[in-house]
């Protein structure tokens, strides 16, 4: 993973725990509403994917033990991981492209509700991506990929296809740069990546046409299935995000200018809310910053942020970062990994950081788009995330008004019981967070994802569910007040 240059060390220091009644009386422990969402406290655990589903994106066992863990806690919300939308392959993945789906997350819910004693609202994270292949060997790039145009046999003064392959291979990368385009020689550097601006391809051109559908009736089996709400994936690097994205140029009325760039996400909207029924709450998770070269500020953020607002959404999550363009070049046979560059770790900051440091990096952002969104008339609430492990950090989000909900995404890995530990004003006992990330390169592996604080302890519990490897236990162990 990318880290600053200042490679400054930071140690998270949660302060001062409150006691019960502090925190009986808090604003974090204060409830509040999202639309039809009523939330008992403003805790919230943002989408993060554990690698645990069947090959064919099945609900196993595994994912229910990863949900039913964080439910014991009660958090207010629970986002669950994002979730395919396609009825396509993507590995271990949860998919909820078919009605065949519904019963594994049927279950899921179930087994939430239970867990927390019906406390924890449940939503799920719905997901468009597009192909990412992996960084091929220069040889079968060459022999087997490469599309051979007059503009290769011309720069390489050949006659055939065969000869301009043969005269490739012996190239070297400043010779390549003379005659591959930019685009061949990422796809030779980092793996061929789909973009939403590749309208040649037809099935790249007709996402506006198909994807608020895809969205409508993934939305409609979370409903069917029990979920409280959906929450759209406009984040990070994934198709949604790119449309957003400054970077998006596409000129058929989706891309260009903000108003036409919003224009997909809000249709994808449209179609969500017209095919649940006004009991599910939809939201989306948008990015606050890019965090590239030419990608969205955070004023692009606040125009969004006003229009998904005014559009009726019930809920705006922020997040930061996450994006392929600064990725770092994967080994051969690996795929590019969005989180590996600076945006990466504007995503998910490590404890070697800046001057700035890894916690709270987005709530300034945050504090400027919900201030738009206030301006505008609207209520609506805003959830953010990065780095918040401590009460009174929590706290201080709340009563500065920077957000409205608070999102602890590793901070509830390394210890679920979060939430309850403080509210019980037994927060000394809290496992916090490292933010060394060791999760995070698991995620990066398609790993199952564990906490290393806990995933080694009392192995030999009975019943204790173990990894493939059987040498990481895969919930956090148990905590009774
Ligand atoms: C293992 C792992 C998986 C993640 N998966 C998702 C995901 O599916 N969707 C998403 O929007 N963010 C995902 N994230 C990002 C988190 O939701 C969160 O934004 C990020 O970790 C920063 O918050 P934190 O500092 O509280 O962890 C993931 C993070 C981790 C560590
Ligand atoms: S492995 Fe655990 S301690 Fe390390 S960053 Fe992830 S959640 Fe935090």
């Amino acid at each position: 993973m990318w880290r600053p240059p200042e490679r400054i060390r930071w140690k998270p220091d949660a302060g001062r725990w409150p006691t019960a009644e502090e925190a009986a009386s808090s604003r974090l422990f204060s409830p509040i509403t999202a639309g039809p969402l009523q939330l008992a406290s403003r805790t919230w655990v943002p989408a993060m994917v554990p690698w645990r589903a069947t090959e064919d994106g099945i609900v196993t066992p595994e994912v229910l033990a990863w949900y039913e863990r964080f439910a014991r806690g009660r958090p207010a919300a629970l986002v669950v991981e994002a979730t395919g939308i396609r009825d396509v392959p993507s590995g271990p993945l949860l998919r909820i492209g078919h009605d065949r789906f519904i019963p594994g997350l049927a279950e899921l819910v179930k087994r939430v509700r239970a867990a927390s004693s019906g406390e924890t609202r449940l939503l799920i994270q719905l997901i468009d991506f597009l192909a990412v292949r992996r960084r091929p060997e220069p040889e079968t790039f060459f022999r087997r990929y490469l599309k051979i145009t007059d503009r290769h046999r011309e720069a390489l003064g050949v006659a055939t296809d065969d000869e301009a392959r043969e005269k490739l291979l012996t190239l070297d990368g400043a010779a390549l740069d003379e005659v591959l385009d930019v685009r061949e020689m990422e796809a030779l550097r980092m793996g061929y990546r789909e973009r939403v601006t590749d309208t040649h391809l037809p099935h790249i051109r007709d996402l506006p046409k198909v994807l608020p559908d895809l969205f409508g009736r993934a939305a409609r089996r979370a409903e069917i299935a029990g979920f409280d709400g959906v929450e759209l994936h406009f984040a990070h690097a994934y198709t949604m995000a790119s449309f957003l994205s400054a970077l998006n140029d596409r000129s058929d009325g989706f891309g260009g200018s903000r108003a036409e760039r919003v224009w997909l996400p809000l249709q994808a909207y449209g179609v969500v809310r017209s095919m649940v029924s006004s009991r599910v709450a939809v939201g989306c998770r948008f990015l606050a910053e890019d965090c590239i070269a030419g990608g969205n500020t955070v004023e692009d953020a606040g125009y969004y942020a006003k229009r998904f607002a005014a559009a009726g959404m019930d809920f705006l999550s922020l997040s930061r970062g996450g994006k392929f363009e600064d990725a770092k070049q994967p080994a051969i046979g690996e795929a590019a990994y969005p989180y590996t560059g600076p945006s990466g770790y504007e995503c998910m900051p490590q404890f070697i950081s800046d001057a700035r440091g890894p916690f709270g990096r987005n709530l300034g952002p945050a504090a400027q788009i919900r201030s738009a969104v206030r301006a505008s008339g609207r209520t609506t609430p805003i959830v953010v995330s990065g780095g918040i492990h401590g009460f009174a950090q929590a706290e201080a989000v709340l009563t500065d008004e920077q957000a409205d909900i608070v999102g602890f995404a590793r901070q509830a890995l390394a210890d679920p019981d979060w939430f309850r530990k403080v509210r019980l004003g037994r927060g000394d006992e809290i496992r916090i967070c490292e933010y060394t990330n060791y999760c995070e390169a698991l995620d990066q592996k398609h790993a199952q994802v564990t906490c290393k604080l806990w995933d080694r302890q009392s192995l030999d519990e009975p019943g204790v569910l173990k990894s493939k490897d059987g040498k990481r236990r895969l919930v956090a162990p148990n905590w009774e007040p």
